[in-house]
């Protein structure tokens, strides 16, 4: 496969870093303010982490790793897009938390990384830029040290199918979008973002893949971890649609009249 992806993707994220660090939606008042940004339960889920060595990839521009680092774990973020690493550099120096940021493609990480650690934790709009699921999963088992833990917190695949530009008032949710990506992956082309959609931007093509939850499981087992959870939940972190209620902490679910279905995951394996 040629790199086509990683060039198209990386100047796609180049550009929205800068966009998500004054959108809203990240909430970087907020943030400086004192709250963490980890709402997903990996706080009460891995416990204490004082003192505990963690590599965050795809950090974007580093709200999770540096919350991580603030909960007292010694963290390391990493990400292909220079703009996300300098602005979680300069966020960290603000706030006065300590944390190594490395630009990289998660591919590279353990040549680059060149180390192992106690928690490796990624996700949340993670794999999705990835094609190799298999070299993915054998990356992230890597970089765990013998005893360590691997922590994803990730969208649902299901999640993937659903017409998003569903109209006022309809009942139903639609499937638009095949569940199984070919190996190429999916073409698309999007100008804003997700945290800002009336962002004026230029780089608007990218390529994604849909990685379903049997082809996760399976490539991680394969890369030699063991799987110790895997749970789906009803509450997502983008209000994706109107009718999403409010969940508390910052997550929706749907209302109690319409289908329920899961929004995301959590996965969590070890390294024995
Ligand atoms: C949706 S963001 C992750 C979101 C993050 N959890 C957050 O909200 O702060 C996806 C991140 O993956 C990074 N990324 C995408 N493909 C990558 C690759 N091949 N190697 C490293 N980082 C990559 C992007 O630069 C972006 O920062």
């Amino acid at each position: 496969m040629s790199d086509k992806w990683l060039e198209l993707n990386k100047a796609s994220w180049n550009e929205r870093a800068p966009i998500h660090v004054r959108s809203s939606m990240y909430d970087l008042d907020a943030f400086k303010a004192g709250r963490t940004t980890l709402v997903n339960g990996e706080l009460d889920a891995i416990g204490d982490v004082t003192g505990k060595e963690l590599v965050h990839l795809q950090c974007h521009f580093g709200l999770d790793t540096l919350s991580w680092a603030r909960a007292g774990a010694k963290v390391t973020g990493l990400d292909f897009s220079e703009t996300a690493i300098a602005a979680a550099r300069e966020l960290a120096a603000e706030v006065g938390v300590e944390a190594e940021f490395v630009v990289s493609n998660v591919y590279d990480a353990p040549t680059v990384l060149g180390r192992q650690y106690d928690i490796v934790y990624t996700g949340i709009g993670a794999i999705c830029w990835l094609p190799d699921i298999d070299a993915w999963a054998r990356v992230m088992a890597d970089l765990v040290k013998p005893g360590g833990e691997f922590y994803f917190v990730e969208f649902h695949p299901i999640e993937w199918i659903w017409d998003e530009h569903l109209k006022p008032g309809d009942e139903r949710l639609t499937p638009a979008y095949d569940y199984f990506t070919p190996k190429e992956g999916l073409a698309l082309h999007e100008a804003g973002s997700y945290a800002n959609p009336n962002a004026v931007t230029e780089h608007n093509d990218t390529v994604q893949w849909n990685h379903g939850l049997g082809d996760v499981v399976t490539a991680l087992i394969k890369a030699g971890l063991r799987i110790t959870e895997l749970t789906e939940h009803d509450t997502h972190m983008v209000k994706g649609w109107d009718f999403l209620e409010e969940a508390g902490n910052g997550l929706y679910r749907m209302p109690a009249d319409r289908t329920n279905l899961p929004f995301m995951y959590t996965l969590r394996a070890v390294k024995e």
